[in-house]
């Protein structure tokens, strides 16, 4: 795709140098359109070595191409990033006596701007009205985030993570075949307590899980992310409710599942916990060389599911395996939907340096028949785009 960053003159704009490296690793053609402002705040080198394209400034520069339209016409997307109240303002008011200003009225494409400011000025009646204006037009609006800004002062203000920007740019190219479609995503691992400072659990992160759920808003779905002990961070574009036990999600899984028209057991889920809980911490001079924890049987959430499921709804489980043969790990797999009662099953190996915590996966995924429907292999993201592509299809 081709990309047009706009960089405005805030202090936040040395960050935009990392959105857009950001969008130049995702494989698009970034062109930097700089104001003047921008430019004494972070080097125009540094912009065309990142961006691998010229940086252009300047309104009167190339005239005979017309590249004060050509910029804005030739583009898929618009990041603005940072941008300034100033900039917000050009931007609402359609005034056009910079480059940037130009481009974007010249451009057809979907913009997106990630505002940088000071509390004072993020929250002026000016710039709330800005705001408005802008995402009545269709424009989408990343952030501000809260925290430290330049000075000693900490609040709404501060620029989104160049990461996050990144990612809320690149989900307004993505196709819009979820809307309207309400997605429940279960992610992370539950724990289960044996005294109030221990518990057992397993080495689920969340990231698989939550990059459904990202993936999912992003296609325009409405996302409720049932979230077991995350290490991660959740985007305030979803639902989000915090579980601990196995019997917290089954019971949080229960009462938001008839709502969904699509649920995704992503979690990985004790299989037993500890019969009694102890009240206070179990002391080793009382338990002696030898401890022997009584485990009883959780119950199956995803079969539970798959028998409770409303009509048309989609159910997709996962199964984590540590069988390294790829035919018995699929002999593993279609025994594992067939008792689960799911009509997707995303298989992935796990094991001490596989799947959990980890940045990429592997998956292949199963039909209720047994038949490989996708296999998939990449960062977190792509390969939950690939498993919503499979539960699209069975839409379809
Ligand atoms: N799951 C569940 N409730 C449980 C155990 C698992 O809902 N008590 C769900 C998981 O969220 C996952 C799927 O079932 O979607 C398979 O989980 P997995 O741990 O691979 O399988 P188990 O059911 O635990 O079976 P086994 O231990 O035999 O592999």
């Amino acid at each position: 795709m081709n990309i047009v960053v706009g960089v405005t003159g805030g202090i936040a704009a040395y960050k935009a140098v990392n959105v857009i490296r950001g969008l130049v690793l995702a494989g698009h053609d970034v062109h930097v359109v700089a104001t003047d402002a921008a430019l004494r705040f972070v080097g125009k080198p540094t912009l065309e070595a990142i961006s691998r394209n010229i940086v252009h400034t300047d309104l009167y520069e190339g005239v005979a191409e017309v590249r004060h339209v050509a910029i804005g016409q030739a583009a898929d997307l618009i990041v603005i990033a940072p941008a300034t109240a100033n900039s917000i303002a050009k931007l609402a008011a359609g005034l056009a006596d910079d480059l940037l200003g130009n481009t974007v009225l010249a451009s057809r494409a979907p913009v997106v701007i990630a505002p940088a400011m000071h509390t004072e000025m993020w929250q002026h009646p000016a710039t709330v009205h800005n705001i408005d204006v802008l995402r009545s037009r269709g424009v989408t609006v990343v952030g501000p985030a809260v925290g430290q800004l330049t000075g000693a002062d900490s609040g709404p203000g501060r620029l989104e993570e160049p990461d996050e920007i990144v990612r809320a740019a690149l989900a307004v190219l993505e196709p819009k075949d979820l809307v309207g479609r309400r997605i429940l995503v279960s992610a992370g691992g539950t724990r289960e307590a044996l005294d109030p400072v221990r518990y057992l659990g397993n080495r689920s992160s969340g990231k698989q899980g939550l990059a459904l759920a990202r993936a999912a808003v992003a296609r325009g779905a409405e996302v409720t992310l049932i979230g077991a002990n995350l290490e991660v961070q959740t985007p305030a574009s979803m639902r989000v409710l915090h579980v601990g036990s196995t019997l917290e999600l089954a019971a949080a899984m229960r009462d938001a599942a008839p709502e969904a028209d699509v649920v995704i057991m992503a979690a990985a889920v004790a299989d037993y916990r500890p019969e009694s809980v102890a009240e206070a911490k179990i002391k080793k001079e009382t338990t002696g060389d030898r401890l022997t924890l009584e485990l009883v049987k959780n119950p199956d959430i995803l079969a539970g599911l798959g028998e409770s499921r409303g009509p048309g709804q989609i159910i997709v489980g996962f199964a984590a395996e540590t069988e390294q043969d790829r035919d018995a790990l699929l002999a593993l797999g279609r025994a594992k939907i067939v008792r689960k009662g799911s009509d997707l099953l995303v298989l992935n190996r796990v094991g001490w340096t596989e799947g959990f915590g980890t940045e990429g996966n592997t998956v292949v995924v199963l039909d209720r028949l047994g038949d490989i429907v996708m296999e998939a292999s990449g960062s977190k993201q792509t390969v939950a785009d690939r498993i919503l592509d499979a539960v699209v299809a069975r839409f379809a």
